[in-house]
C-alpha cells in the first residue's frame, strides 16, 4: 500500500522532527503519532516499564485482571494511574446497554484518566454511542473487522481496538485488519485513534507502527524482545575489550 505509506510518511515528519529532541514530556508524548501502551493489570509490570520513559497508557482487561491475585479492580486502576500520566483503559463486563452505561459511568470515577473499554457488539454500540455523547471516552475493544472498526468509530469511540493475533490465532492476516482500520479512519478523517491490540511479538509491533497504527498495546514481556540484538551485545563486549585495551577502563 505504497499510498498509504506515503501518507502516514507525510503525517510521521513533523513527529519525526520533534523526536530530535532529547527529551519527550508527558505533554508532548499525549500528541505522539504513534504511542505504546503497555497490556496488563500488573502494577510491578507498570513500574518496571515505567522507567524507560516509553509508555504512554495502560490498557487491562479482565484476564489480565484474573492473574493479579484478587486485587480490587478499582484499586489496581487507581495504582497504574499513579505511575503513568495516559489513558489507563478499565473493561465493562455488562451485557445490556442500559448496564453498560451504568458500569462505564462507574469506572470513569475511578480516575481522570480512565478510558472505559467495551466489547463491540449491538448492545456495545448502543452503550459506546451514548457514553461518548456523556463525554465519557470508550476504547472499543474485540474489534475484528473494518465494519465493527466504521461502527465504533462512527457510534463515537474515541479508541479502536483491533485484535492482531487472536486474527493470527486463527489462520487470518492480523495486519491486515490495522491496515484497514489505519485507512477507514485517515480516508474519512474519523475522530478516533487505531490502537493495535493483542501484539505478541516484536514484529507484531514494527509492523503496526509501518501500518501507521497510531497506538499499539504490547505485554511487558514484548519490550526485552525489542531490544534485543545480539549485535548490540557482541559489539558492547567489543567495545569494552578494547576499551580495556586502550586503558580506558
Ligand atoms: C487489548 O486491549 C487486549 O487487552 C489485549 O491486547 C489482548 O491480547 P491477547 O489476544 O494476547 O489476549
Amino acid at each position: 500500500m505504497p499510498g498509504l505509506y506515503q501518507t502516514r510518511a507525510r503525517r510521521l515528519q513533523p513527529c519525526l522532527e520533534s523526536l530530535r529532541a532529547v527529551t519527550i514530556s508527558n505533554d508532548q508524548r499525549g500528541t505522539l503519532d504513534m504511542q505504546l501502551f503497555l497490556d496488563t493489570a500488573s502494577i510491578d509490570d507498570v513500574r518496571a516499564a515505567a522507567r524507560y520513559g516509553v509508555i504512554s497508557g495502560v490498557t487491562t482487561n479482565p484476564s489480565l485482571l484474573a492473574k493479579e491475585g484478587g486485587v480490587s479492580y478499582r484499586q489496581r486502576i487507581q495504582e497504574i494511574a499513579e505511575v503513568i500520566d495516559g489513558p489507563i483503559s478499565a473493561e465493562c463486563v455488562s451485557r445490556k446497554a442500559d448496564d453498560l452505561l451504568a458500569e462505564a459511568r462507574e469506572l470513569a470515577t475511578w480516575h481522570p484518566n480512565v478510558v472505559v473499554k467495551i466489547p463491540i457488539d449491538a448492545e456495545g454500540l448502543e452503550a459506546i454511542h451514548r457514553c461518548s455523547a456523556e463525554g465519557i471516552r470508550i476504547n472499543t475493544t474485540l474489534i475484528f473487522s473494518p465494519n465493527q472498526a466504521l461502527l465504533a468509530a462512527l457510534a463515537g469511540a474515541a479508541f479502536l481496538s483491533p485484535f492482531v493475533g487472536r486474527l493470527d490465532d486463527v489462520s487470518y492476516d492480523g495486519m491486515e485488519l490495522i491496515h484497514q482500520c489505519v485507512q477507514l479512519v485517515e480516508t474519512h478523517n474519523l475522530p478516533a485513534r487505531v490502537l493495535a491490540a493483542s501484539l505478541r511479538h516484536p514484529l507484531h509491533v514494527t509492523q503496526a507502527a509501518m501500518a501507521g497504527a497510531h497506538i499499539g498495546t504490547i505485554p511487558p514481556s514484548l519490550i526485552p524482545q525489542m531490544l534485543k540484538h545480539p549485535l548490540t551485545d557482541i559489539g558492547i563486549d567489543r567495545f569494552l575489550a578494547d576499551a580495556r585495551t586502550a586503558g580506558l577502563i
